[in-house]
């Protein structure tokens, strides 16, 4: 992406300390935009972020908020707000797994997913459309008003036992993406999904830290490497640029080949 595909664009990016998030981050800066890292409990960790992405020339800020409460999420967009004065781009990409058996699952354990990457999504994506909605195109920015990016998983479709809650909210993400991009549309708004396969960030340490769990995991992905966190910040620069303009309503997968059903190669 050449470094002014977003220039003069601010984007805010949830859940951007680590993994993911810091990816399309620093892709996102990189491409000239004016980046918000989001963060809850890693005051130090985003601040480095923003440091990084300041060294090399472009421009941070951080902002703590737990995506999963209204008023932090409110109060999040007002700071961005002072900063930059308005909004082009989010990134809807915050997200945790609280892993369990299903007949073990605690409601706390169900609630905190649900509550972090599905409505933590619609709290974020309703601030943005307001303020998409109310300034319009901004003629010599973007050619859309506004563009959401929803981050959500190759779980969006495959069933995933021991993660009933996550698989669950990524599946939701599906039809809050493609219902908000057809109430969207004729607002110049464009709503998108990406649904990353296994990707080496700290969500799934425990499935590629070892050889015998990398080997494992690899036999899922017929492309036969991990992901990187910079794959999906190229696709989500990507997608936020004017070059995708006519992209609205759907999700790209990004996953070496994980929605193939690679069991199926030699069997069946
Ligand atoms: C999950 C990872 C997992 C990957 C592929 C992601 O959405 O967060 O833990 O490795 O899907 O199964």
């Amino acid at each position: 992406m050449n470094s002014t595909a977003l220039q003069g664009q601010s984007a805010l990016i949830t859940g951007a300390d680590s993994g993911i998030g810091k990816g399309v981050a620093l892709a996102m800066a990189a491409a000239g935009a004016n980046v918000i890292i989001n963060h809850v409990d890693a005051h130090e960790v985003a601040e480095q972020t923003v440091d990084e992405i300041t060294a090399a020339g472009g421009k941070a800020y951080a902002i703590h908020a737990d995506i999963s409460k209204e008023d932090e999420v409110k109060a999040m967009f007002v700071e961005m707000y002072q900063q930059y004065g308005t909004i082009d781009i989010l990134v809807n990409n915050a997200g945790l797994q609280r892993d369990s058996r299903f007949i073990d699952m605690t409601l706390e354990q169900w609630n905190t997913v649900i509550g972090i990457n599905l409505t933590g999504q619609f709290l974020c994506a309703r601030e943005a459309a307001k303020e998409f909605i109310k300034r319009g195109v901004v003629e010599g920015r973007s050619r859309a008003a506004g563009k959401i990016i929803c981050m959500s998983s190759v779980h969006e479709v495959i069933p995933w036992a021991g993660h009933v809650n996550y698989a669950t909210s990524k599946g939701g993400i599906s039809m809050f993406m493609k219902s908000i991009a057809q109430e969207l549309a004729p607002h110049k708004i464009r709503v998108v999904a990406i649904g990353p396969g296994a990707i080496q960030t700290p969500i799934n340490k425990s499935a590629w830290d070892t050889p015998e769990a990398l080997n494992k995991l690899l036999t899922l992905i017929p492309y036969n490497r991990v992901g990187e966190p910079e794959d999906i910040g190229k696709l989500a620069t990507w997608l936020a640029s004017d070059e995708a303009d006519y992209i609205t309503g759907t999700t790209i997968f990004m996953d070496g080949g994980m929605t193939l059903y690679p069991g199926f190669a030699d069997n069946g």
